[in-house]
């Protein structure tokens, strides 16, 4: 697939904030500020905008209570107020639903739609930045706040992995790619030659946006969001924390082929599943990159190139769930499933270790 259509598009900028629904809020909170070490910094209604010590604005994660686990929307902010008017224009002009939005904590108008799959997004430009409080000032001038003592704080938002019907992932990733600007910087191909999964960025970064194929069949459902850390070390420290808490490790720390990023894999008590990233992986500073294709035989060195295996319910547990997940088990090919197994990376859970991961839990820490 052709990276870019013709001239670039800088219109979009980076991935600001992700809202994410939990049936659970108060534990889903506890895990955030106390495992995570994020900060609060407001509360409104049914929500709790929650910032990462290095993130600019003011928050880059809002939890939702709700009946089931999932994203609400992720939204990202463009580089200019024009930008903004033109990327809402070519939305509109593609015939795709946009919503004028004003009543945002935080930022200012934005404008929410939704992805070629159902997932719904949100583009502004004008928003609030972080300015510390003293008490949690930081001694350095070029950090949004202090680092704090809790858990294994991370430092920003990183990106969102979005499960689409894998009908739709390569015309969704054309969406991103000509609606919205996106490089399409990495994809794993099924067998018919199409993307099955593709990596996405406005930065140069590997990604701020995956799209993965559900094999479940389903659309619109989120896969993970993921903080950035870029201290490998921190991957064991937070596993230890994990272990010693209770807190479900689906996997890692491993290394990713596919952004070589050193990551692993928590499910919140809400259920969503957390990503850590320990590096950032590989940066992008070539203008005319091609998209790095793999083959479906080669899909397994994409998502594991060392350092662990994935439980099989990786490719299909996603939120909200889908009911019938056992019946409609391995609806849709997965090449990177089948490339895994048959390299011996793909661990099949008991029914308790299944149980333990994924159902939400109530969570307190003392200390
Ligand atoms: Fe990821």
């Amino acid at each position: 697939m052709t990276n870019q259509m013709t001239e670039p598009i800088f219109d979009t900028h980076q991935l600001a904030f992700t809202e994410l629904f939990t049936p659970v809020l108060r534990d889903s909170l506890e895990f955030f500020t106390k495992v995570l070490g994020m900060t609060i910094v407001h509360e409104q209604g049914d929500s709790i905008y929650l910032r990462a010590y290095e993130d600019v604005y003011l928050y880059s994660l809002i939890l939702t209570k709700a009946k089931e686990a999932g994203m609400g929307f992720s939204a990202f902010r463009t580089s200019s107020k024009p930008a903004l008017d033109r990327r809402v224009a070519a939305l509109k002009e593609a015939g795709v639903e946009v919503e004028e939005r004003t009543d945002n904590y935080g930022y200012g108008t934005s404008y929410r739609f939704k992805d070629l799959d159902g997932h719904v997004l949100e583009l502004f430009w004008e928003v609030e930045k972080f300015k510390a409080p003293e008490r949690i000032a930081s001694s350095l001038n070029n950090r949004a706040q202090r680092k704090p003592a809790r858990g294994v704080p991370v430092r920003r938002i990183d990106h969102v992995n979005l499960l689409t019907n894998p009908a739709n992932v390569q015309k969704n990733a054309e969406f991103y790619r000509d609606l919205l600007g996106f490089n399409i910087r990495e994809g794993v191909l099924n067998e018919d030659g199409e993307f099955f999964a593709t990596w996405l960025s406005v930065s140069p970064l590997v990604h701020e946006v995956a799209l993965m194929g559900d094999e479940l069949g389903g659309s619109g459902r989120f896969h993970h969001l993921a903080y950035w850390y870029g201290i490998p070390q921190h991957l064991n420290d937070l596993s230890e924390l994990c272990i010693e808490h209770g807190i479900p490790i689906e996997a890692g720390p491993l290394k990713h082929g596919v952004s070589q990023a050193l990551c692993m894999y928590i499910i919140e008590p809400g259920g969503n599943r957390i990503e850590l990233f320990g590096d950032s992986g590989y940066l992008i500073f070539d203008p005319d990159w091609e998209t790095v294709e793999w083959a479906p035989e080669d899909a397994a060195k994409a998502i594991i190139w060392y350092g662990g295996e994935l439980p099989e319910t990786y490719f299909r547990y996603g939120t909200p769930r889908i009911k019938d997940e056992t019946d409609a088990l391995n609806c849709y090919y997965n090449p990177i499933k089948t490339s895994l197994e048959k390299e011996g990376f793909i661990s099949h859970l008991s029914a308790e270790r299944e149980d333990n991961l994924y159902n939400t839990f109530n969570f307190d820490i003392e200390e």
